[in-house]
């Protein structure tokens, strides 16, 4: 069997320069990386979107726009081996979670720091808590063990989800050993390995532009800082133009004293596919004009947006859903499979 890996993608209303380079690249990426035999499974985590509030009216269109961002990376959906869909249109997924959740404890899931975290900020806004954000772990360890997966990339915020997704699948292979000396499911490997795997590609990490000592982020309500996907390409120049920098007075590839000029060369070189990191760091490296890197990498993020909006508007819903429903065809076809081994381990069926 090859090596199997499942990404999740969180149904986002915008994607930033972040998101981009740090998630969405990788696993283009490694789709290039991909030998035969190897599954790359990447669903849009669209029933864990709404374990919070959203609005619903947009919702649809949010997913679709989506996967034209993962389309306009490259991503090539009709490769063998590589399943791009939507987690609601794999009924599979809503299955497993139901027989996962009377595996999984309510001890368990009540120390899940995310739940912890998230409830906390609902109740201070007198929202509700809802179960579905308390079984969220559940439905996510339904996603990952559906596809007999070993990798799984995700970030730290995840590690906790990931380990309870080991502890059930063990808890049932345990369980029903005896019919299914094999296991019933695949165990993804421990975190240390998923970091070694995704360490591989050298960890992306843009900066905000103008507090480079944090990622950039949405949520720390950083407009300055932070480059949408979906910014108009000029007012994004003019962000990189006010990023902070430093008194250094030289520039140097050093994430500690010089995080935001490192933040800058690393754009240079990921929005540019002409040069090598190595190329940049070298070409910069010294010199005192930071005003100049600043002219060179806004032209890099005008002329990188421009182009990929471009692409971006190009695809018609037609043609997304028509590119969802050939994944969704191949995911349905391999998380059947592993539902019934569950079934008939179960006992539902012979
Ligand atoms: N919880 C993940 C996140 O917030 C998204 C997700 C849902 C996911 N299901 C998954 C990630 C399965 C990996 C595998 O990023």
């Amino acid at each position: 069997m090859g090596i199997n890996i499942l990404t999740g993608l969180q149904a986002n209303s915008e994607l930033h320069i972040g998101n981009f380079f740090g998630g969405i690249k990788p696993i283009v990426l490694r789709q290039e990386a991909l030998e035969v035999g190897d599954e790359l499974y990447m669903m849009v985590a669209d029933l864990h979107s709404y374990t919070m509030s959203i609005d619903h009216s947009v919702f649809y269109d949010q997913v679709l726009n989506n996967i034209r961002w993962y389309l306009a990376a490259g991503i090539e959906p009709g490769k063998e081996g590589i399943s791009l869909f939507r987690q609601s249109r794999v009924p599979a997924h809503t299955e497993l979670a139901w027989h996962l959740s009377c595996f999984s404890y309510f001890g368990e899931l009540s120390r899940m720091t995310q739940f912890k975290d998230k409830s906390k900020k609902l109740e201070s806004s007198a929202d509700s808590v809802t179960v579905g954000l308390y079984t969220y772990p559940v439905l996510m360890a339904a996603d990952i063990l559906l596809y007999d997966v070993l990798y799984v990339p995700v970030g730290d915020d995840q590690k906790q989800h990931l380990e309870l997704t080991r502890d059930i699948a063990i808890r049932i292979n345990n369980r029903f050993e005896e019919q299914f000396p094999d296991g019933v499911f695949s165990v993804p490997r421990e975190w240390k390995a998923q970091l070694e795997f995704t360490e591989q590609e050298e960890g992306v990490r843009i900066r905000s532009l103008s507090k480079p000592e944090n990622k950039m982020s949405k949520s720390i309500k950083d407009p300055k800082g932070t480059i949408l996907v979906s910014d108009d390409p000029q007012v994004a120049a003019k962000k990189i133009m006010s990023a902070a920098t430093d008194n250094e007075a030289e520039i140097n590839w050093n994430w500690n004293k010089q995080p935001g000029v490192t933040n800058l060369l690393q754009l240079a070189y990921l929005l540019d596919d002409e040069v090598s990191k190595h190329d940049v760091i070298e070409a910069w490296k010294g010199k005192t004009q930071y005003g100049e890197l600043k002219k060179h990498v806004a032209g890099l993020v005008e002329a990188f947006l421009t182009d990929i909006q471009k692409k971006v508007a190009s695809y018609s819903d037609r043609e997304v859903e028509d590119v969802l429903r050939i994944g969704e065809h191949k995911a349905n076809n391999k998380s059947r499979q592993t539902v019934e081994r569950v079934r008939k381990a179960l006992g539902l069926e012979k």
